[in-house]
């Protein structure tokens, strides 16, 4: 009974201390990503500086800009424009940014016809790709990935990714009737010119909204990858889950669990490798707010993305849309906005 006792008290130290380990740190301010706008994403570029892209809303338009740091994330300035239209007649948004092997840069994002104004359901649906042979700072269009006819089914937050063989991979979100949502995966040979036929790889075996993907490799140049998104759990509350592929997307195997409260919503993920561990983040209500208003959350896995733990909250409500990136193997950049303006912070495990 004693040895139990003894056990009893220092085992759940150990744990808390294990666990702290693994936390990351907020390591220094906050600095501004982006002005008057929405849904930050920021990858690096071969020259190390870093590219950055939001959705900015001005009192007529929405654009599709990009940022850049020149100092790893400390700072960022604006660097051009990829697309803008006129938002009571247009929908652009969930930009991201992605460098080819060649160093071209492509941004791909959701472009939809509003032809019935903004309250109604778009009335054409476009994943758009545009180009820029400057490092993003001028932009011309290069492909419709995938489009369809409006109505309540679309297609939504697309992610780029450089295949092991040489080849380009998107991933996207595509409706598919009676409120359910698939992840799909298209293939690019051409540098993004032409696409292969989709390949739906979540969601295709049930009816709920898997959406809003992103995916890392568990090691540097690794076949093995893990594919985040958020789905839905019987009471209609977000939750968020993950696919494994171990042969760079050729396969797939079943969902695995990141993060999901019963009586709360957990959304809007993101996924990164930091050194030996993964990175997920996720936008909660669970603390407060009307989902989809929630704080930004990281959690940390140190099995290559099996498991879950160390949840820790970025920002509390409210932080919406978020997005990661990798600075090192200690650190990396937490993006969100909240009250309009889209923030970076760095984050540094201790
Ligand atoms: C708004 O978008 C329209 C259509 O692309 C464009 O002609 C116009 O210059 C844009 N206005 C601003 C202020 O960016
Ligand atoms: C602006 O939006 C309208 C309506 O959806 C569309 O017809 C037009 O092609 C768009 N212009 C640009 C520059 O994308
Ligand atoms: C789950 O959400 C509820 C609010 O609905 C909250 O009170 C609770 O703390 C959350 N659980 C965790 C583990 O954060």
């Amino acid at each position: 009974m004693r040895f139990l006792a003894s056990l009893l008290t220092t085992a759940p130290l150990l744990l808390l201390r294990l666990a702290s380990a693994q936390l990351p740190q907020k390591d220094g301010s906050t600095v501004v990503f982006g002005t008057s706008g929405t849904y930050p994403r920021a990858v690096r570029l071969a020259d190390n500086s870093l590219l950055g892209t939001y959705t900015l809303a001005d009192s007529t338009n929405q654009s599709l800009v990009t940022v850049r740091s020149t100092d790893n994330g400390a700072s960022w300035a604006p660097l051009g424009t990829v697309v803008t239209n006129i938002s009571a007649i247009h929908e652009l948004g969930n930009s991201y940014v992605h460098q080819l092997p060649d160093g071209k840069v492509l941004c791909a994002f959701r472009n939809h016809d509003l032809g019935n104004g903004r309250d109604a359901d778009p009335t054409y649906y476009r994943i758009t790709v545009c180009l820029s042979e400057d490092l993003g700072e001028t932009w011309r269009y290069l492909s419709t990935p995938a489009q369809m006819p409006g109505g309540p089914d679309g297609v939504w937050e697309p992610f780029l990714q450089n295949a092991l063989d040489g080849s380009l991979q998107l991933y996207y979100s595509k409706e598919t009737g009676s409120g359910g949502q698939d992840s799909i995966l298209r293939r690019s040979t051409d540098g993004g010119k032409t696409w292969s036929a989709e390949q739906t790889f979540t969601g295709q075996d049930t009816n709920a909204r898997d959406g809003m993907l992103g995916v890392a490799r568990t090691a540097a140049n690794s076949a093995s990858k893990v594919a985040i998104f958020e789905s839905g759990d019987a009471n209609g509350h977000f939750t968020v889950h993950t696919m494994r592929t171990a042969d760079d997307d050729a396969s797939w195997d079943s969902r695995g669990l990141v993060y999901e409260n019963e009586t709360a919503s957990a959304g809007a993920p993101q996924i990164i490798r930091v050194g030996s561990r993964m990175v997920a983040s996720f936008g909660t209500n669970e603390d407060g707010g009307v989902w989809p208003q929630g704080a930004m959350k990281v959690m940390v896995s140190t099995d290559q993305g099996k498991t879950w733990a160390s949840k820790t909250t970025v920002h509390v409500l409210p932080a919406m849309w978020a997005g990661l990136l990798a600075l090192d193997d200690k650190s990396f950049l937490a993006l969100y906005e909240t009250g309009g303006t889209s923030y970076a912070q760095k984050m540094t495990f201790p």
